[in-house]
């Protein structure tokens, strides 16, 4: 059994075939997590010393990564003692990750291939989240799925999902064909560390392209709540989506000082908004990067790009946080 420190100062034990990701929250320590399959980079860390081995291909390292010592904490052990330039999130070490019985509350349609799906606990059951993260919804045959949360926590318990249609998508033929209220399912989460973060920075972005726009709701909504923890910051809301009918919904921020502009690739000639990318559209809008937090949610491809031209424009590495949809059918 090999030692595993952070920055912190903080060590967990790593066993062989076990992710330095699940080997450090079996002993409370979460790490930054979105996909646990190598595909987001989101665990993405420094080795600083130590040996390491992987047991899952690190699909999202690019070979600079590799040669500068990045590994991915969810695809891999440590072999010796080792040293990581990673911290631990305070905030969700005393959320537990359960898994529930629950039931579809409602079903309504956001959009011509996005559902609003409500789902129903059992009573009192204290489902505790940040908003931001996700969950995994477990449904006929066994067939599961993770989907963002797209509300704050609520006292009736409710968790709002966005859902789109995912072409011959094994679970997508049972939300758009089958599902039907008080169907029952289970629910594994909550999952992932994307959550609101205690910044300095005076400008909060949001990025989403498509349904990513639902833990973004979710964030917005913690934010009206306690507007107070975000009074002097200035907060931008961009959402981008090929068409009109890809905006299937529209912020209430009359109480903050926020923007709200969505981002269309393929507008057609009556649109009069903003057209082309989002992360082109937070370049174009000349905001100080060295002084904002971002927090991009969406396709892998916004992902990584937004990361790398907003970086490049002076956004501080350690001050964007995603989540990337990983497709699955
Ligand atoms: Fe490790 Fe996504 S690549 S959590």
């Amino acid at each position: 059994m090999a030692s595993v420190k952070i920055s912190s100062g903080k060590s967990f034990n790593s066993a062989a075939g076990d992710s330095m990701l699940d080997s450090a929250r079996a002993e409370g320590l979460t790490l930054e997590y979105s996909c646990r399959t190598g595909r987001c980079g989101v665990c993405k860390t420094k080795v600083l010393s130590g040996e390491t081995e992987a047991f899952l291909d690190e699909l999202s390292l690019s070979p600079e990564d590799n040669l500068n010592g990045y590994v991915l904490t969810c695809c891999r052990f440590a072999l010796t003692d080792v040293e990581l330039d990673v911290e631990d999130i305070g905030a969700l070490g005393d959320i537990k990750i359960r898994t529930l019985p629950c039931r579809i509350d409602a079903l309504g349609v956001l959009a011509s291939n996005v559902l609003q799906v409500v789902l129903r606990l059992p009573p009192n059951s204290r489902f505790t989240y940040l908003p931001g993260q996700y969950l995994d919804v477990i449904g006929p045959g066994g067939v599961r799925r993770s989907y963002s949360i797209a509300n704050a926590q609520r006292e009736d318990e409710k968790l709002e999902l966005h859902i789109r249609e995912v072409e011959q998508g094994v679970m997508s033929a049972y939300w758009f064909g089958a599902a039907k209220a008080n169907d029952l399912l289970r629910l594994e989460g909550p999952l992932g560390t994307f959550s609101l973060r205690e910044k300095d920075a005076r400008n909060i972005i949001f990025l989403a392209t498509g349904t990513g726009i639902a833990p973004v709701k979710a964030m917005l909504e913690q934010i009206l709540k306690a507007p107070e923890t975000v009074m002097g910051k200035q907060i931008f809301v961009y959402w981008g989506g090929r068409t009109e009918s890809d905006i299937y919904w529209q912020p209430e921020l009359t109480q903050l000082a926020a923007v709200f502009a969505p981002v269309l690739s393929r507008a057609s000639s009556s649109w009069s908004g903003r057209t082309g990318y989002v992360q082109a559209a937070v370049l174009e809008d000349g905001i100080d990067l060295t002084q904002s937090v971002v927090y991009a949610c969406g396709s892998e491809n916004m992902i990584f790009c937004a990361r790398e031209v907003l970086q490049k424009a002076g956004l501080p590495e350690r001050n964007f946080y995603a989540d990337a949809f990983v497709r699955s059918n």
